[in-house]
């Protein structure tokens, strides 16, 4: 698919990080951008930031938990009003660590049942709602009547395969978002809709920056090469190369500098 001014994209979790970055990347690009994140200031600054630079009607806030089916069909039904909605992008997700057996006793269930719900199936109800409307889009031209309705790009994490001592939640969360990702392009070939995933390792993100310097570079040496953290520019730009190249589709790409994560 091509970048036009009709093409609209939605990115949960476009408040900061990897998803604010790929918002402004497809900015730059040309495209208009719904920033879906959790209702509140974070993410009507970040749509008025990004108002400030690229202009009106450009970039807008959905407040929505992606939990909830209501709140992100609303979001759906505001990207539709723009254009296009030809790409969601799913990079809402919390890292709430917790060991099995740790120091304040046994992980509690609704410990992990909350990254479950707002990692995996927050990401499948706004991958659902988006692929339902892409489905109605005109495919983009191509010679053969294959050029794709939608695009939607989920974000697993390296600890889909290698997860640490206190993620068994968030590793679970992120290898079924990796399990996800072929049966739902099977299921939405028909409709010439793409699904791909990528896995970052560690990305210098919002998410990470609490991390005292030490710990930094001690993440940094494990990266074969680059030996540092990942940018999420590096991120935005897989997720535009994702758009351009029809024939990627149902696989998990790794974003990681060949890092394999130890057990801590
Ligand atoms: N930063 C990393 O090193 C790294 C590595 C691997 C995978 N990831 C994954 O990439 C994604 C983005 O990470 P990031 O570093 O940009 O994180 P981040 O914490 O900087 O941003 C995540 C955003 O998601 C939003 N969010 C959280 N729960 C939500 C909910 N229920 N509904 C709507 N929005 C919600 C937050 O408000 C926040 O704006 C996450 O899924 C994360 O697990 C990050």
């Amino acid at each position: 698919m091509q970048i036009t001014e009709d093409f609209v994209a939605l990115i949960t979790g476009g408040a900061q990080g990897l998803g604010n970055s790929t918002a402004r990347r497809l900015l730059e690009a040309g495209a208009r951008v719904v920033l879906v994140d959790l209702p509140g200031e974070a993410g009507e600054k970040a749509a008025a930031a990004f108002t400030e630079e690229f202009g009106d009607g450009r970039a807008f806030f959905a407040g929505a938990d992606v939990r909830d089916e209501e709140q992100v069909a609303a979001a759906v039904a505001a990207a539709q009003q723009l254009g296009t909605l030809r790409l969601a992008v799913n990079c809402a997700g919390v890292a709430t660590p917790g060991k099995i057996l740790g120091r304040k006793g046994v992980l509690p269930l609704e410990t992990y049942r909350t990254v479950i719900d707002i990692n995996l199936v927050g990401t499948f109800n706004v991958l659902r709602l988006a692929a339902e409307a892409m489905a109605a889009n005109e495919p983009v031209a191509d010679e053969r009547g294959q050029g794709d309705r939608g695009l939607i790009v989920n974000t697993a994490s390296v600890a889909a395969y290698d997860g640490q001592i206190g993620q068994a939640a968030y590793a679970s969360s992120k290898g079924a978002i990796a399990a996800l990702t072929l049966p739902a392009a099977r299921d939405l070939a028909p409709s010439q809709i793409r699904v791909m995933t990528i896995a970052p390792g560690v990305m210098e993100t919002p998410m990470m920056a609490g991390m005292p310097g030490d710990v930094k570079e001690t993440l940094e040496a494990l990266v074969p090469h680059p030996a540092r953290l990942g940018k999420p520019e590096e991120y935005a730009a897989l997720v535009t190369h994702l758009v351009e190249n029809p024939l990627l589709n149902g696989e998990v790409i790794r974003l990681d500098g060949a890092l394999r994560m130890p057990p801590k």
